[in-house]
């Protein structure tokens, strides 16, 4: 690998943001990281007979990933691993050393995704929190070409999760027309200056094209994309309302919801937004989530009458919040309508075959 582009990046304030107790909020503790958990785990799956699993961790930041695949069944039963992270910011890497400092099997490595990746015989490629959104689609091409061209020829199973924003996201309706373009990380826990950096943002369509051809063209045809769509109303940026003119503070209101002490009014929670240009099948499935997901709140106003604020706040809210989970669930048909899209690829290995 030559050497990274540069050392400190748009990631200023993020080390403050990632180590601030409220970053974890309701949302990320009961929707997001469960839901990556599961997806992980499902990443895992086909990596359980190997003796001991290889995982290269893209864009690792603090070392997030590796805290989240501590929590899947394949690891919990004590699947022996060895974790690699990989990222350019080196306040990152600096928080993510202290974190796992007395962690076996594990390191963390300064480097750009964009040079290649580290040598080694990695058996899961993993990333969460879009680093690869960070890159122009033929840097992105070129880097999963690298990665399926690692895999060619490999006896056994390799797994790659690609993680990017997803093009068609609530949280953006007015940037839907353009594919890269500015993201404030006006979110982040810091005082001072915003960072922003170019993202790149994909629907589910264009993103398995271009990991189909990348493998394709490293030479490897037999691979299985599944693809998932997270954080469908919840995503960061409803708490700026940066790109939606209108956009109701929906992670707000939900992390209200799970607040025993507090009862929210629920009308401010209605999906009910005037969409952008899009293909068929996105704006079908953002109809239908918001018809389901404003169901649930008629239901749950129904539920409510005749109860005091105590009771609606205590038992019915957080309940309600579940209800919302299952819907952003049950929509998750990897369109690319959430905050992340993420790709899980799986390359089966030579010996299967
Ligand atoms: C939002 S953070 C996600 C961190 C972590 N994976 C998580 O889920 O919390 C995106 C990370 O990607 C890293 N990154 C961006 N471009 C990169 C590149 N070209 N090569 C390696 N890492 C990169 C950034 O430095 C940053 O740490």
């Amino acid at each position: 690998m030559s050497s990274p582009r540069s050392a400190r990046t748009e990631y200023v304030g993020a080390v403050e943001h990632y180590s601030s107790p409220d970053r974890r909020d309701a949302v990320k503790r009961r929707w997001e990281e469960p839901d990556l958990v599961a997806l992980f785990g499902r990443a895992l799956e086909p990596l359980r007979a190997r003796a001991q699993v290889h995982i290269l961790d893209i864009g690792c930041g603090p070392g997030t990933v590796l805290e989240l695949l501590r929590r899947t069944p394949a690891m919990t039963d004590g699947l022996p691993a060895r974790y690699l992270g990989l990222d350019l910011d080196v306040d990152l890497l600096e928080l993510a050393r202290q974190r796992h400092a007395d962690d076996a099997g594990v390191e963390f490595a300064h480097g750009d995704v964009r040079d290649g990746i580290p040598p080694g015989d990695h058996d899961l490629v993993v990333s969460s929190g879009v680093p690869w959104s960070h890159l122009e689609r033929p840097d992105l091409r070129r880097a999963v070409q690298h990665l399926f061209t690692h895999t060619a020829g490999r006896a056994t199973p390799t797994v790659l999760v690609i993680d990017v924003l997803g093009r068609y996201s609530l949280e953006w309706i007015e940037r839907w027309a353009q594919t890269r373009w500015d993201y404030r990380m006006s979110f982040f826990a810091t005082e001072g200056e915003v960072p922003h950096a170019p993202m790149s943002t994909y629907d589910g369509v264009e993103l398995e094209a271009i990991l189909r051809e990348a493998a394709a063209a490293a030479g490897v045809d037999d691979v299985e994309v599944a693809r998932h769509d997270r954080s469908l109303v919840v995503g960061r940026h409803t708490m700026t309302g940066a790109y939606t003119v209108d956009l109701p503070r929906f992670r707000d209101l939900v992390d209200g919801l799970y607040d025993p002490n507090v009862r929210i009014a629920l009308e401010g929670l209605r999906l009910d937004l005037p969409l952008a240009d899009a293909p068929e099948a996105v704006l079908q499935t953002h109809q239908e989530l918001a018809a389901a997901w404003n169901a649930c709140l008629e239901r749950a106003d129904a539920a409510a009458v005749g109860h005091d604020d105590t009771h609606v706040a205590a038992v019915l809210e957080p309940a309600l919040a579940d209800d919302l989970h299952a819907v952003e669930q049950r929509f998750d048909r990897g369109l690319g309508i959430g905050h992340s899209l993420t790709a899980v690829v799986t390359i089966p290995g030579s010996a299967d075959g």
